[in-house]
């Protein structure tokens, strides 16, 4: 099978395809043989030597895939071999071929592409995990989303609208706001020209309830400013660092709550809980069109040098896929 190959830490030049010997499925795993892979933000991170993989998983780069399965290990039910499929992987997407424990396997939404299935596993399941299954969120409250433009923002965007709460999103270009409010976001603001806090606080009389973070450190005192009383802020990222000071005085006054996630190192039986939730809750309003991927663009596996540096650079909207 050919696999990515990082020689040792970098920048994205590290990475190259080769040869590796071929994967099989243990007890309770499923083989796929991979279509397509997405770049995910924590892969650049792996690849500087910065995100290790968790104990037990692959040493590929590579959270989600999409493909056909090409075998079943013992005890598995419920799949066929040759069954179009995406799965959330805690490593090894970037290859012809990866295994996964069955539970994190899901079919493809109906009218997806199995291309376009690779951008769905790590968005849907991170989306949905932190926004319902952890903060909560009910149709009559507000939702902020940071780096709406993002894949993880333009998955957001769009689930939590069509489940009819009203969301803020920050962004840092024009073209990117209004891909955002085209999205389904009722306002947009500009991080870098504008303050989110006082942005929410008079849009929302109050503040916002829930809070999706990707910026850690540097919004956390902001982010708490702008939460609403009873608000919740999910931090599932640290772009802006990961040591900041909490002010508690304002978390009590509000009875407030602040709770940070990661989906990579959750165990096996917490992962397959929320992908059967993302395909009883997530993947009808896929196959309905009021959820779509949003794809930048579509490269192939040998070009993943390439796909890491867009993603360094930010220049993207949505999510970068990568082809077998
Ligand atoms: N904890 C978990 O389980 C988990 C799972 C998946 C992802 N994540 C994290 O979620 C975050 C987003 O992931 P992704 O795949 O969507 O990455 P992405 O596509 O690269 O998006 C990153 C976003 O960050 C935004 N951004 C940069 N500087 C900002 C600032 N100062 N204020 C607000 N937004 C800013 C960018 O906005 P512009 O493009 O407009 O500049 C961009 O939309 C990453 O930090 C990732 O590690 C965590």
């Amino acid at each position: 099978m050919r696999a990515v190959h990082a020689e040792g830490t970098g920048g994205p030049e590290v990475l190259s395809v080769r040869e590796v010997p071929d994967v099989q499925p243990g007890p309770g795993e499923v083989a796929i043989e991979v279509v397509a892979t997405a770049v995910n933000r924590a892969d650049t991170l792996q690849r500087q030597g910065l995100y290790p993989p968790p104990p037990g998983a692959s040493d590929v780069i590579g959270l989600e895939c999409s493909g056909r399965i090409a075998s079943l290990g013992e005890g598995v039910e419920g799949w066929s071999v040759g069954d179009e499929v995406c799965a959330l992987l805690a490593g090894g997407g970037y290859a012809s071929r990866v295994v996964v424990p069955a539970g994190q396997v899901m079919p493809v939404p109906d009218g997806i592409d199995l291309v376009s299935a690779a951008a769905l596993p790590e968005v849907a399941c991170t989306v949905w995990s932190n926004v319902y299954m952890v903060a909560g969120l009910r149709p009559d409250e507000t939702f902020l989303v940071h780096g709406g433009a993002g894949g993880i923002g333009t998955f957001a965007i769009q689930l939590v609208s069509a489940l009819g709460s009203r969301v803020l999103t920050t962004g840092g270009t024009p073209e990117k706001r209004a891909f955002c409010a085209d999205l389904g976001a009722a306002v947009t603001i500009d991080y870098r020209e504008e303050d989110f806090v006082e942005v929410a606080q008079r849009e929302e009389a109050g503040g916002v309830d829930v809070i999706l973070d990707n910026m850690g450190a540097a919004y956390l005192g902001r982010n708490v400013k702008a939460l609403a009383t009873e608000g919740r802020l999910v931090i599932i990222g640290m772009q802006g660092g990961i040591k900041g000071e909490l002010n508690i005085a304002a978390l009590l006054n509000k009875r407030a709550a602040v709770i940070a996630t990661s989906l990579r190192g959750r165990p096996e039986a917490g992962k397959a809980a929320i992908c059967a939730a993302v395909v009883e809750h997530v993947w009808p309003l896929v196959a309905a069109g009021a959820v779509r991927p949003i794809i930048d663009r579509v490269l192939p596996l040998e070009e993943v040098a390439e796909a890491h540096r867009v993603m360094g650079e930010g220049s993207h909207t949505g999510k970068i896929l990568l082809t077998l």
